[in-house]
């Protein structure tokens, strides 16, 4: 049986990794600081959940004995804004600790495929949309600037030392598991999880913006599958090392994000405010994943309808 480390399994990238690998016949073993919400904590996804850094002593101990094929390294902190505000904790766990974490392996020799769960926030300002992952990287944010400085040292450390790296920079991930077995936090930041807990709790919904030149006049972002991203992360064990976007190329604006929950929640007739546009928000993110579909066959599988019914149903469980 294969083993797979899955550092912030108890998160929602992570969480739904690890049931995936666990389903395909892995023994998982998950990391994370916290303690796994209910729903994980129950199941028999995991043979170990171990609670701490994952650049601890104890983790990388456990990571050591463990002897993985994969450690998937979802575990992050991730939010554009705060990052702005306080870039500290960005730069220590997403980029000291990897560092931490690699050169752990490189020292005892442990020789394992890494799984890096890098950001669309690399690309900044895109040039051209849909991103290629040839575009110059040109981030926005400290978080951006810290998942592209933890991708530029693995790169360093692959070509010197012969680290197995595949980065993969998802853009929004999105919807939940198609059995309801796991899906967002309350309270997530993304504007699917914004709309579908406003809906649900009958709450006002305000979006930014509806002046960007699109074809509606709001943003465009590309919206990658929860279990599309798990899948991946698999056939990312077995294909070519490299750095691949995960994305469909094309994405949906903001007004058919609320047009389809309305239309999926059975809510047509609820009010939408329009806010601001935010400055710095770019009207069109989308990612082009033609190399890692070219190498691997890899397609998203999951549309809108399908992103925002399984997350309603999630919401709704
Ligand atoms: N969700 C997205 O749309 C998205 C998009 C691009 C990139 N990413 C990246 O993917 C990764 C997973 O994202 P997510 O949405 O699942 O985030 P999440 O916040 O749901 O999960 C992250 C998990 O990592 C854990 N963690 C953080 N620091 C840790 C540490 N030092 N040691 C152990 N555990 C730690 C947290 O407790 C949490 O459970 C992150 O690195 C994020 O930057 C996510």
């Amino acid at each position: 049986m294969k083993t797979v480390i899955v550092t912030g399994a108890g998160g929602y990238v992570g969480g739904q990794t690890s049931i995936y690998f666990h389903e395909q016949g892995w023994n998982v073993i998950g990391i994370d600081n916290n303690h796994p919400p209910m729903h994980l904590a129950q199941s028999t996804y995991f043979s170990k959940f171990y609670v701490a850094p994952f650049d601890s002593e104890d983790a990388l101990e456990l990571i050591k004995n463990s002897n993985p094929d994969a450690i998937i390294h979802t575990a992050g902190t991730s939010l554009v804004g705060p990052s702005k505000r306080d870039p500290r904790p960005y730069y220590q766990n997403n980029f000291v600790a990897t560092k931490t974490l690699v050169e752990y392996l490189l020292d005892n020799n442990i020789k394992t495929r890494l799984i890096f769960s890098s950001s669309a926030a690399t690309y900044g300002e895109p040039v051209m949309p849909p991103c290629e992952e040839e575009d110059p990287p040109l981030p926005l944010s400290p978080y951006g600037e810290s998942k592209l400085m933890t991708e530029m040292m693995l790169q360093s450390y692959a070509n010197a030392y012969d680290l197995d790296v595949v980065i993969f920079r998802y853009f929004n991930v999105c919807g939940a598991d198609s059995q309801s077995r796991h899906g967002q936090a309350p309270g997530a930041t993304h504007i699917i999880a914004r709309v579908l807990e406003a809906l649900r709790d009958d709450n006002n919904i305000t979006i930014n913006g509806n002046d960007y030149p699109t074809a509606d006049g709001t943003c465009i972002r590309d919206y990658v599958h929860v279990e599309d991203i798990a899948r991946a992360h698999l056939i990312a064990t077995q294909c070519i090392t490299g750095t691949y976007n995960l994305g469909t190329g094309t994405g949906y604006s903001n007004r058919a994000i609320i047009d389809t929950a309305l239309s999926v929640t059975g809510q047509a007739d609820k009010e939408i405010n329009w806010g601001p546009s935010r400055p710095g928000d770019p009207a069109v993110l989308t990612g082009s994943s033609d190399h890692f579909a070219a190498h691997t066959g890899w397609k998203p599988t999951n549309d809108l309808t399908s992103i925002i019914r399984t997350a309603w149903q999630w919401y709704n469980r």
